[in-house]
């Protein structure tokens, strides 16, 4: 039998399959402009003091950002990604303080409660509108009382074509220039040098669906947060590069309170 190639396997829509295949290529942006100086510094920055916090990682891939978050001080982390391939890697790294399980953050039995803090980086727009009520459901039963949920998506008012400048470009399969709420689309990735390295099919949620799903789930608020480039990114970039991403902005982030 003749194995899908990456790219039809994201076309036919697998969105969590589409891991298996695509997670060494994945991979390689972990050093890239946007997951340093732009990522990073939100999740950072909405998390807080993670010092001896319990964190939950969902969708964690490799566990990037596991191994963040107990650098950051926090007590216990777990990570959890329903891709073999993604929870092999994230094992074969470094990972003092950080546990792993491989399994579908719409069905998290086996995982236990009381989580301070959790995060979900790039993970809600893998998930069908089904799979986005049961994840914020299940996410919203594993946190204490006081704890938080900060996630970080792709902006779903981006203005298209948004171009490959910062090395990702979101891609309508409509060809419009605003994407619909529940509406699939491609991100394209592309290297420091320009290279088309791969594309991930997602499903586009508006804020809407994403508060009402969360509020469904139990959250009592919701906060959008915007763009931040760190002060490394700032410094080691010309003077307004990032001008037009701060107008255009590839990624948002929200956090989600339970009290
Ligand atoms: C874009 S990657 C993000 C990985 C990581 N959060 C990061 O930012 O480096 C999305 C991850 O979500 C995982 N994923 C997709 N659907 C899932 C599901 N239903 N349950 C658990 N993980 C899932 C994929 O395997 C993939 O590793």
């Amino acid at each position: 039998m003749r194995m899908p190639t990456n790219r039809r396997l994201a076309e036919r829509g697998c969105a969590e399959l589409q891991f298996e295949a695509l997670a060494h290529k994945y991979e390689e942006f972990d050093g890239s402009l946007l997951k340093k100086f732009v990522t990073t510094e939100m999740v950072v920055t909405m998390a807080g003091n993670l010092v001896g916090k319990s964190v939950i990682d969902v969708g964690c891939g490799n566990g990037h950002f596991c191994r963040i978050y107990a650098a950051m001080g926090a007590r216990d982390v777990l990570g959890i990604d329903s891709s073999a391939t993604q929870i092999g890697k994230a094992l074969s790294k470094s990972s003092a303080g950080i546990r792993y399980i491989q399994g579908n953050a719409t069905c998290m039995a086996e995982v236990g409660g009381g989580f301070d803090v959790a995060t979900a980086v790039f993970f809600f727009m893998y998930l069908d509108r089904a799979g986005l009520d049961e994840a914020a459901r299940q996410i919203h039963m594993r946190l204490s009382s006081q704890g938080k949920l900060i996630a970080v998506i792709t902006n779903p008012e981006i203005l298209l074509p948004n171009g490959r400048k910062y090395g990702r470009e979101i891609i309508s399969l409509r060809g419009s220039a605003n994407l619909d709420d529940g509406e699939k689309f491609l991100s394209a990735f592309y290297d420091s040098t320009g290279i088309h390295r791969l594309d991930l099919k997602a499903i586009n949620y508006s804020k809407d669906t994403y508060e009402r799903s969360l509020l469904r789930a139990g959250f009592s608020s919701i906060e959008w947060i915007g763009p931040k480039i760190s002060v490394e990114g700032i410094k080691s970039c010309a003077e307004g590069f990032w001008d037009s991403y701060m107008r255009n902005p590839y990624s948002i982030g929200l956090i989600a309170r339970k009290e």
